[in-house]
Order: structure tokens, then C-alpha cells, then sequence
């Protein structure tokens, strides 16, 4: 089955690939679809911004797309950045590492550190039927960054369970683990159950 993926951020855009692909979902970005827009994330939850990501994206193209909203909650800041994660410092042209800063600045002296990652998952099809599942990643927020891989804040994010960071953990060991990861596997379970209701 082939779905259009609202997203523009190429490291969301692998993961996806590497979880769902190999389960016979092709992706096609919405850039690789000819269209390029950006979704104003005016929704209170991660649920209701992955909505509008999915819906714009299934309107432009015609197909049924999916998107994914995501971020960190961070427990010592009663949750943010949340759904804020991409825009923390609230300056559209700052890094991730601008971003970082931010966080380890006011985590300083903060002993407790629990956080988590939340990914929503959305399906959007054009008859208007919509799939949701949603994953997260239980950890804690390190002293220091560490570790080269992935994206965003996973070089300063300990999993539970783990010493290292999500940024030394390979693609495969951070899929299997991520709240991304988890999130697909179920879309992927909904997604079937709905082609067979479907027959
Ligand atoms: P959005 O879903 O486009 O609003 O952006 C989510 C933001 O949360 C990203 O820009 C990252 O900063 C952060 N984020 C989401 N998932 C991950 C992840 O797997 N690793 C690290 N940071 C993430």
C-alpha cells in the first residue's frame, strides 16, 4: 500500500521508511509528491497537529497520507516543550542545538530529570476515515550531550534501561525503542485491520 508521509523533516521521513517499509507501505514525501507547504501547528495536542499535518496533505495530493507529531516532555517543566519541541525558543530560524541549550539551561541544578518522547501517529484517507496511534519513550534528560546519531534532542535523552543516549544508539537499536517506533508498529496493526474490514 502507498501513502503520502506529511512531513518535511528527512530524519522523520527515514525512520518512517525503516519501520514501514519493510512491513510493504511505501512511502512517498509530500515534497516527492509535488507539494510543498508548511502546516501552521495550532493544535493543543501532539494528536491534534498530527490531524492537521495528515488532513493538508491528503487534500493536496488526493491519497491518503500520514504524519507524525512529536516532542519531549520534560516532567521538572510540567511538560514542555510538549508539542512546542520544534519552536522551543520560540525563533523560527534557531537550531536544534539552539534548542538544546534552551532545555539544559532550564534543567540547571534540576535533580529531577524523568521526560519522555511522544510521537503521534495520523492517518488521513479522502473518504475521511482517519487511523491515530501514538507511542512513547520513557528517560530521562542527561547532564551532558553525547553520542552522533539521530535528530533533534536524542544526544541529551537517556531511554529507561539504558547508559547511553538515543544519539549513540544505531538506527535499529533507537527504531526498536523510540516512541516513533512504537507508534508505527501499532499504526501499522490498525492499518491492516482496517484494508481486511475494508474486503
Ligand atoms: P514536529 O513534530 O514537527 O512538531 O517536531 C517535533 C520536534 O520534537 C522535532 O523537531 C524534534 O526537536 C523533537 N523530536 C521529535 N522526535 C524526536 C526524536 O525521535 N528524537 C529527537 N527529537 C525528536
Amino acid at each position: 500500500m502507498k501513502l503520502i508521509l506529511a512531513s518535511n523533516n528527512a530524519h522523520k521521513a527515514r525512520e518512517f521508511r525503516e519501520i514501514l517499509e519493510p512491513m510493504g507501505i511505501e512511502l512517498v514525501t509530500q515534497g516527492e509528491a509535488g507539494c510543498n507547504f508548511e502546516v501552521d501547528e495550532t493544535g493543543e495536542t501532539f494528536e491534534a497537529n498530527a490531524f492537521l499535518k495528515a488532513e493538508a496533505a491528503m487534500k493536496a495530493t488526493g491519497e491518503a497520507a500520514v504524519s507524525d507529531d512529536s516532542g519531549l516532555e520534560v516532567d521538572a517543566l510540567g511538560g514542555a516543550p510538549g508539542v512546542h519541541s520544534a519552536r522551543y525558543t520560540g525563533r523560527h530560524e534557531d537550531s536544534d542545538a539552539d534548542r538544546r541549550a534552551l532545555l539544559m539551561k532550564n534543567l540547571a541544578g534540576v535533580e529531577q530529570r524523568a521526560a519522555r518522547f511522544v510521537s503521534a501517529i495520523c492517518c488521513v484517507f479522502p473518504n475521511g476515515d482517519v487511523i491515530n496511534a501514538r507511542g512513547t519513550c520513557e528517560g530521562r534528560i542527561a547532564e551532558y550531550e553525547k553520542g552522533e546519531n539521530g535528530f533533534g534532542y536524542d544526544c541529551m535523552f537517556i531511554p529507561e534501561g539504558e547508559g547511553r543516549t538515543m544519539a549513540e544508539l544505531s538506527a535499529e537499536e533507537k527504531n526498536a525503542i523510540s516512541h516513533r517506533g512504537s507508534a508505527l508498529r501499532e499504526f501499522a496493526r490498525l492499518l491492516k485491520e482496517y484494508n481486511n474490514a475494508d474486503k
